[in-house]
């Protein structure tokens, strides 16, 4: 087999069959195959896409290139989540605590954040002695003990999508619906999930601008996942703009431990019940989507929910105390209020540049390796739909740097306010099972 012929294959609207298409990811990652041929490849592909038969042997191919996490120690069906990436995404912190209280089990391998997105580790590690760094034996006997255990992604997991994924990075291929199926299902595949419950993001902030577009990464996503005997269901919710209040690390955390005690803004609370209930549904806890609403919104205020946070903080070395005093979370010395120059009802709010302000206050890295400062972020002030006068505080930004104009800028544009309330924003569109 030569790799010019499949570029060309693939480049001509052909279809690759399995051992085409090992060929080309085995190829790429043991190092035979090089970076120009793969970057020709990934270009064909985002042009001419790839049926579902396809893109599952792309994604098992991946699955195939390192270890496959062996999941079978821990009772019980191991339902894992996962966001296709927005700002302000706390829904792991407050689903994970929650559908374990539920009596799901919650075996999670997380990232840290990159560019504009947050990523889980970075926020958990802003709870002080917090380690996301457990052996196999530790993780598998914690979930055993206390339903709950998240820790940072270890091993030699995927290492061809990490391979494709960099490249995709500067080839600007990464917009492209098998790609994107495909890198997200190997992991959960290879994280060793008996089921998955994908959050796909829609909006302005997401990488689906459209609803028609969620519905397609929905669809392959869930596709692929029944190709390969696991349950998956996909949530399309939106992210029109950022989720909840705050954007940052410690803030977040903040805002996921008001959640958790039964309070929050609607729409966030919105988003986690439906992911939860989905979870708790493919768990074999409950059978209807409305009772398992019900009971999860129980879990929330009857202080459930608040008690197994606890233990899973516990659980994992960190200072138990920020649950009942989220004031001893890392706090910024800087503040920075960002007031509105007119009056009106606030249209829009753009999550990605505020997911960049908050990366050029320290709460994210720019490249790979960069330290955070989890005391830095934004905390919205006002959110789509609210009205807003001459001077009404938009946001405050925390930093422990010097708070420059840039990020105020950037911030101040992701707002747009016009003289009419607009529509009510959906918070979940669509659900794909
Ligand atoms: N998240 C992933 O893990 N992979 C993609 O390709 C896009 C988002």
């Amino acid at each position: 087999m030569r790799t010019v012929d499949l570029i060309q294959k693939k480049r001509d609207g052909y279809s690759l069959n399995k051992e085409e298409i090992d060929f080309i990811v085995s190829g790429f990652t043991n190092e035979t195959i090089p970076d120009y041929q793969m970057s020709a490849f990934l270009m064909a592909v985002y042009f001419q896409g790839m049926d579902t038969e396809e893109t599952t042997h792309l994604t098992l191919a991946m699955v195939n290139s390192g270890d496959i996490m062996d999941l079978s120690g821990i009772h019980g069906i191991k339902v894992d989540k996962h966001s296709t990436g927005g700002v302000g995404d706390k829904t792991s912190l407050i689903v994970g605590p929650l559908v374990a209280a539920a009596g799901v089990p919650v075996a999670k391998m997380s990232g840290r954040g990159l560019g504009h997105t947050g990523g889980t580790i970075d926020k958990l590690e802003s709870i002080e002695g917090f380690n996301v760094e457990l052996t196999k034996e530790e993780f598998i006997d914690q979930v055993n003990k206390h339903k709950i255990a998240i820790v940072s992604q270890t091993g030699n997991l995927t290492p061809a999508d990490k391979k494709i994924y960099a490249l995709r990075d500067v080839t600007a291929t990464v917009n492209s619906i098998p790609l994107i199926a495909s890198s997200i299902m190997s992991k959960k595949i290879a994280s060793g999930a008996d089921a998955i419950v994908l959050d796909v993001k829609m909006g302005s902030g997401a990488f689906m601008k459209t609803l028609s577009d969620a519905r397609e990464l929905a669809e392959t996503m869930v596709q692929i996942g029944k190709g390969l005997n696991k349950k998956t269901i996909a949530i399309i919710t939106d992210m029109n703009q950022p989720l909840g209040y705050e954007v940052g690390n410690a803030n977040e955390i903040k805002e996921a431990i008001e959640v958790l005690s039964g309070q929050g803004e609607a729409g966030l609370v919105k988003t986690c019940l439906t992911v939860a209930a989905y979870m708790t549904m493919a768990g074999g806890i409950y059978t209807d989507f409305n009772q398992a609403c019900t009971a999860l919104a129980g879990l929330l205020r009857g202080g459930g929910a608040m008690a197994k946070l606890k233990q899973f903080i516990q659980a994992q070395g960190g200072r138990t105390a920020v649950v009942d005093n989220p004031g001893l979370l890392p706090r910024a010395q800087n503040h920075l209020e960002l007031k509105s120059d007119t009056a009106g009802y606030i249209q829009s709010i753009a999550a990605e540049p505020v997911g960049i302000a908050a990366m050029l206050l320290g709460a994210g890295r720019k490249t790979k390796n960069e330290p955070v400062d989890y005391a830095a972020g934004i905390t919205l002030k006002k959110k789509v739909g609210d009205e807003v006068k001459h001077g009404d505080v938009l946001a405050v930004l925390h930093s422990n740097s010097t708070i420059n104009r840039q990020s105020s800028q950037i911030l101040n544009n992701a707002f747009a306010i016009g003289p009419q309330r607009p529509e009510e924003l959906p918070v979940v569109y669509d659900v794909i099972k």
